[in-house]
């Protein structure tokens, strides 16, 4: 192990000697490098870099580069004109979204159970309609992608998925959590276990899971839910052949973020070890090409690269992008999107969800007859414990902070993630979580009428002020809602009706869900970022779907709070009576 000053040497040594060979985004010289992709998203042909790596090819991989070859010998030393780049799109490219069928998941069905338990009628016929979204996000890979892969940037999984929606229009990662816990409460155990088999194809292939369903993902990852996914699977289902297979899968994907993801840190005289998202790509995203170009120029070369790893990285993170993954000059985070350095700072929610992986873990073995391996993870968990209350806990605040490598401190700012321990149940005495429900309260940020902010500094990123995201809000709640106090699970509650008055005043007027919501406003979605707000939208509609669950006696369409001191009986009465 070393401290922080060999850790430092070690990476910037690191950075020195494999300067130039830092792998691309993936190897094909189409979608991830090369002149082609450089040209096109240069000539900014279409309105989002995304479009044209989505694209598939017409003709094998060396045909469509040496036609680009020949085309790029008629205009020695200046750019290819934007008609003739046109021209060659047309005859070498099909447009995107040409490598699915539309499937409708077989196992969809009209009224499950759940939707009788709740009360509000508004809220009930609401909830049917998004039951009803599964049927059109539902999406098949065409068997030509597993024939002949090199034709397209998607990966081929074996099973069909439901989508985010928009421009997302494949496979995710994380996201794919809370579609999951959707998609079980709507009785599609089927379409959920297609989906986590997928993931499980993944973890084989790459040794862990991609950030989404596109080779240009291919060396990234996003929060690993995947144990998670698992678990909800096996609480609904009880099969314990599925978790035996699955298994060794999810032990594959931990290691990966042990052993590619974890840094060795000494504090106040002790050695831990916590995670943090770091990519090796030194290059632009192809699917944001222009973005990261232009936001380069004028660095060196070692800082371009410096900043497109960090900038990839903040992509693995989920938050992308964020004012949190900021280290401006002095050291905090009034920076730009310029002073993105992600890889330098332990996410107080990362290492909450891996210390809920390792208890999940443990729990499998456990229930699998292993007492061996289950005790392998409770000292990996007990030991993560150790290192978040040493180095990510304040006791005087009351919260998780992120560790910052570079300023060698915690960084005292609003995120949600803050009381990601809440939300993994990872923290050794009572009192934190009672702590925790007072900083909430005192961080300023519950007073907006829509939810939680993501942070409380309008960067213009989206995952800042003022937008604010349904698994913050899902983790917020589900975290409250399991301390022992009346006052925290008042505030879970809360916090439900708000989220839930947002997604509805804004399906109203809309008619649509939306990936992310403004804290202000009636129904308002969310802005910002690289591209315009999107529709669909799978996190959306199983966070609301799980909120209505849980809640479905009280919550109300309008919002108004009845006297709670008479309700709780009535639902509690209710609970037992549907049970
Ligand atoms: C490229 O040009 C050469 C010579 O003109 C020609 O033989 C070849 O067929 C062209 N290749 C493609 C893919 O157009
Ligand atoms: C292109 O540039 C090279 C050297 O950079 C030069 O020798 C050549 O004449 C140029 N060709 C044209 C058509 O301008
Ligand atoms: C490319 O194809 C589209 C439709 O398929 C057509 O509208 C457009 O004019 C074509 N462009 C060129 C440069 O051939
Ligand atoms: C993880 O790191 C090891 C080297 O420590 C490397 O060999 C391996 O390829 C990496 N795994 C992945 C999936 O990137």
């Amino acid at each position: 192990m070393c401290n922080f000053e060999a850790f430092c040497f070690l990476s910037l040594g690191l950075f020195a000697s494999v300067k130039g060979a830092v792998p691309p985004p993936c190897d094909s010289e189409i979608y991830c490098t090369g002149s082609i992709l450089h040209q096109v998203q240069e000539a900014k042909l279409f309105g989002d870099d995304k479009h044209f790596v989505d694209m598939k090819l017409r003709s094998a991989p060396d045909d469509v580069l040496s036609a680009f070859r020949n085309l790029s010998s008629k205009f020695p030393n200046t750019s290819i004109p934007p008609v003739k780049l046109r021209e060659f799109l047309n005859t070498s490219f099909d447009q995107p979204g040409t490598e699915f069928e539309s499937w409708t998941p077989p196992d969809w069905h009209e009224k499950p159970n759940f939707l009788s338990g709740i009360a509000d009628d508004k809220l009930r016929e609401w909830a049917e309609k998004i039951h009803g979204l599964w049927k059109s996000l539902g999406r098949k890979i065409h068997s030509d992608v597993k024939d002949h892969p090199e034709l397209y940037s998607q990966i081929y999984t074996p099973h069909p998925v439901v989508v985010p929606g928009g421009r997302f229009r494949e496979l995710y990662y994380w996201d794919s959590y809370w579609v999951i816990n959707g998609l079980l409460l709507s009785e599609m155990t089927d379409t959920a276990h297609g989906m986590i088999q997928n993931f499980l194809y993944l973890v084989n292939r790459y040794g862990f899971v991609p950030n989404g369903g596109r080779i240009y993902y291919e060396r990234r990852s996003q929060p690993p839910f995947l144990t998670l996914m698992v678990e909800s699977y096996y609480q609904a289902t009880k099969d314990k052949e599925f978790l035996r297979a699955a298994l060794p899968v999810l032990e594959v994907e931990y290691q990966f973020w042990m052993q590619n993801r974890s840094v060795d840190l000494a504090l106040n005289g002790k050695e831990h070890v916590l995670n943090r998202y770091y990519v090796e790509v030194g290059l632009p995203r192809p699917e944001s090409y222009t973005d990261d170009l232009e936001l380069a120029e004028g660095l060196t070369d070692g800082k371009k690269e410096q900043l497109w790893m960090d900038l990839n990285a903040g992509a693995e993170s989920g938050w992308d992008f964020t004012s949190r993954w900021y280290t401006a000059d002095g050291g905090d985070n009034s920076g730009t999107l310029r002073d993105t350095r992600t890889s330098q700072i332990l996410p107080a929610d990362l290492n909450a969800l891996l210390c809920r992986n390792e208890k999940t873990l443990a729990s499998f073995h456990r229930l699998l007859g292993d007492s061996d391996s289950a005790a392998v993870y409770d000292q990996a968990a007990a030991r993560r414990l150790e290192a978040i209350e040493s180095v990510l806990w304040d006791a005087e605040r009351g919260a998780w902070f992120d560790y910052n490598l570079m300023t060698r401190s915690k960084n005292f700012e609003f995120y949600p993630s803050n009381l990601g321990p809440i939300w993994a149940q990872c923290y050794s005495q009572p009192e934190m979580g009672e702590k925790a429900v007072q900083y909430l309260k005192g961080s300023g940020a519950l007073q907006f009428p829509n939810g939680v902010p993501t942070s409380l500094r309008e960067s213009g990123q989206q995952w800042d002020y003022p937008n604010a995201w349904p698994p913050l809000q899902h983790m917020l709640i589900d975290g409250f809602s399991k301390l022992p106090s009346e006052d925290a699970k008042k505030l879970a509650f809360d916090l439900a009706q708000r989220w839930i008055k947002t997604n509805w005043l804004a399906y109203i007027k809309y008619e649509a869900m939306f990936e992310k919501y403004d804290v202000n406003g009636d129904g308002k979605p969310g802005g910002g970022g690289e591209y315009e707000v999107q529709l669909g939208f799978g996190w959306t509609n199983g966070v609301a779907l799980q909120l209505l669950d849980q809640y479905g006696a009280t919550l109300t369409s309008g919002g108004r709070r009845v006297c709670s001191g008479l309700l709780l009986p009535l639902v509690i009465l209710a609970r037992i009576m549907l049970q």
